[in-house]
C-alpha cells in the first residue's frame, strides 16, 4: 500500500514516516516546508536506508495534489499538514481557516476525484475545549477556545459529514495530546521555526544555551505544584498509533490483498476475474473491541507483515512440507 503523508517533513510526520516504512508501507511525502526542512526527510532516508519520494506542494492547491495522485496510486492519506500555533491562530485566524479547513477540503476533493477514500487526520485534544473533568474520554463534549481548535473541530465535522454522505470513506480522527521526544537515533527531532510555542522545545533550547531562560506561564493553578498539567506522549508512540490506525482501517478486498502480496514478494501475481463462487458473501470483518476489553488482547501485525511472513514461508518451502 502507498500512503500519502501530508506534512510528512514536520515533527510528527517525519517520525511516522520511519515506522510506516518499517511496517512495509510505501510512502510519498508532501509538504510546503512552511514549518519544516527537507533535511528531516534526508535524515529519515538515512535511518530507513531507502529513498523517499518527496513532493513540494501546498494542500490548498489542487494542481499540486493532482501531481501526486497522477504520479502514484495512493491507497490512504495520513494528513498532518496544517498550522498549529494556538497563539498565532488568535492573531491570524484567516490563515488557520485557509490552511487547515480549506486545505483539508481541497485534499478531500482531490482524494475523492482519484477514488482514494481513506484518511487518518491529525486532530487535537484541543477539540475538548476546557473539559469539565479529567481524564478526558472520547465521548466528552466538543468545543473550541481559539481559531486553531475551531479549525480542527470544523475539519472533524466536515469529515463526519463526508462519511455520512458516502460510507465508502474510511476516516480516523486522532486527537493528540502533547507529543514530545524524538527518534532514538538522535538524528531527527522537533525543530520549530523561530521561538518555540511548546514547552519541551523551549526547555531543550534553554538547556543547550540557545535561550537564556524559560518562562513558566502561571504557578497558581489548582494542581500539585500550581503549574499546568498536560498529558505528554513520546512522539514514537504517537507515530506507532498512526501505523495501527492504518492497519485497523485496512479491511482488504481480494485485489488489495493480491497487491499487498505483490509488494511483499517483489513480483506480479497473475490473476483474472472469474464468476462468483457459490455461497460467498460480499463483506465480512470483525469488531475486536470485546476481545480487547475482556482478554486485553489485540492483533499486532498488519497486512504487510502477514504477506511478508507468508512469502518467507512459501519461498523457503516452495512445495510446502513435501521436500
Ligand atoms: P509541524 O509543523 O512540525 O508539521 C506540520 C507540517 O505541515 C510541516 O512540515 C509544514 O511545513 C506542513 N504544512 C503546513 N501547511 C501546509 C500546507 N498548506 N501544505 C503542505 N504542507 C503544509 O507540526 P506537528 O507537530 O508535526 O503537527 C502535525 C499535525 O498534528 C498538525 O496538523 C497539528 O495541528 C497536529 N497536532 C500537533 C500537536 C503537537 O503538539 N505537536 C498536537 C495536536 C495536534
Ligand atoms: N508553557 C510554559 N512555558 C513555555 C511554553 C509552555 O510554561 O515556554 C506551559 C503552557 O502554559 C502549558 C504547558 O506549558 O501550561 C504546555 O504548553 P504547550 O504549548 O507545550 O502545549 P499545549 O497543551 O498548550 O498545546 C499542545 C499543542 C496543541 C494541542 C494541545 C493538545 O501545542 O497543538 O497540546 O492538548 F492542541
Amino acid at each position: 500500500m502507498r500512503i500519502l503523508v501530508t506534512g510528512g517533513a514536520g515533527y510528527i510526520g517525519s517520525h511516522t514516516c520511519i515506522l510506516l516504512i518499517e511496517a512495509g508501507y510505501d510512502i510519498v511525502v508532501f509538504d510546503n516546508f512552511c514549518n519544516a526542512s527537507k533535511e528531516s526527510i534526508a535524515r529519515v532516508e538515512k535511518i530507513v536506508g531507502k529513498t523517499i519520494p518527496l513532493i513540494e506542494g501546498d494542500i490548498r492547491y489542487k494542481e499540486d495534489l493532482n501531481r501526486v495522485f497522477e504520479s502514484y496510486t495512493i491507497d490512504a492519506v495520513i494528513h498532518f499538514a496544517g498550522l498549529k500555533a494556538v497563539g498565532e491562530s488568535v492573531e491570524k485566524p484567516l490563515e488557520y481557516y485557509d490552511n487547515n479547513i480549506y486545505g483539508t477540503l481541497v485534499l478531500c476533493q482531490v482524494m475523492a476525484a482519484h477514488g482514494c477514500k481513506s484518511i487518518v487526520f491529525s486532530s487535537s485534544a484541543t477539540v475538548y475545549g476546557d473539559p469539565h473533568s479529567t481524564p478526558i474520554k472520547e465521548d466528552f463534549p466538543l468545543s473550541a477556545t481559539n481559531p486553531y481548535g475551531r479549525s480542527k473541530l470544523f475539519i472533524e465535522e466536515m469529515l463526519r459529514d463526508l462519511y455520512v454522505s458516502d460510507p465508502e470513506w474510511k476516516i480516523v480522527l486522532l486527537r493528540y495530546f502533547n507529543p514530545i521526544g524524538a527518534h532514538e537515533s538522535g538524528t531527527i527531532g522537533e525543530d520549530p521555526n523561530g521561538i518555540p510555542n511548546n514547552l519541551l522545545p523551549f526547555i531543550a533550547q534553554t538547556a543547550i544555551g540557545t535561550r537564556a531562560c524559560l518562562s513558566v506561564f502561571g504557578d497558581d493553578y489548582d494542581t500539585v505544584d500550581g503549574t499546568g498539567v498536560r498529558d505528554y506522549i513520546h512522539v514514537m508512540d504517537l507515530a506507532d498509533g498512526h501505523v495501527k490506525a492504518l492497519d485497523k482501517m485496512s479491511t482488504f478486498t481480494e485485489i488489495m490483498t493480491i497487491k499487498a502480496f505483490e509488494a511483499a514478494c517483489g513480483k506480479k501475481v497473475p490473476y483474472s476475474i472469474a464468476p462468483r463462487r457459490a455461497g460467498d458473501i460480499a463483506t465480512c470483518f470483525a469488531d475486536p473491541t470485546y476481545a480487547k476489553a475482556v482478554l486485553g488482547w489485540e492483533a499486532q501485525r498488519g497486512i504487510n507483515e502477514m504477506c511478508k511472513d507468508s512469502w518467507r514461508w512459501q519461498s523457503n518451502n516452495p512445495q510446502g512440507y513435501k521436500s
